[in-house]
């Protein structure tokens, strides 16, 4: 399992107890930085970079962090195929691949501890997709996006 991993200056507090998680788990991670707290960068770049590693298949999920998780999420989410979710919690980690099937998470350097961040990765990578009837719900996101992206 590859898992592409991405952050702003906001995120960075998070990326070390991230990717050990990840590797304890067992993914290889594919790091797009930033690599400091201290120099200020733009999200947008470090979302769609994750986002077009998982939509293209390079890599089977993602994490991404800058301050809230929001703004790199709005980001990740503007690529096709990115079902990328905010995630504060493991109940929220649980049910978002259990029925949304997210393939990146976005997490909030300011929002929540590093003990949190490796409560909340360990909990979504070892979740499972149910199917069933979210996957017409799904079915039905990918058809809004046939229809809104180019
Ligand atoms: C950067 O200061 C901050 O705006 C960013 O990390 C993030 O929180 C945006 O959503």
């Amino acid at each position: 399992m590859r898992v592409a991993v991405g952050c702003d200056h906001g995120g960075y507090v998070l990326k070390a107890r991230v990717v050990s998680t990840l590797e304890d788990l067992g993914a290889e991670v594919v790091d797009f930085g930033t690599d400091s707290a201290e120099i200020s960068v733009d999200y947008p770049k470090f979302g769609e970079s994750v986002g077009k590693a998982v939509a293209s298949g390079d890599c089977d999920l993602g994490v991404i962090m800058c301050g809230t998780g929001i703004g790199i999420s709005i980001a990740a989410n503007k690529v096709k195929g990115v079902r990328a979710a905010v995630v504060t919690n493991t109940y929220m980690a649980k049910l978002t691949k259990n029925h949304n099937n997210a393939n990146v998470i976005a997490l909030g350097g300011r929002v929540i501890s590093e003990d949190e961040a490796e409560d909340i990765v360990r909990t979504w990578f070892t979740a499972e997709y149910e199917g069933g009837r979210h996957q017409r719900r799904l079915d039905i996101i990918s058809k809004i996006e046939d229809e809104n992206f180019k």
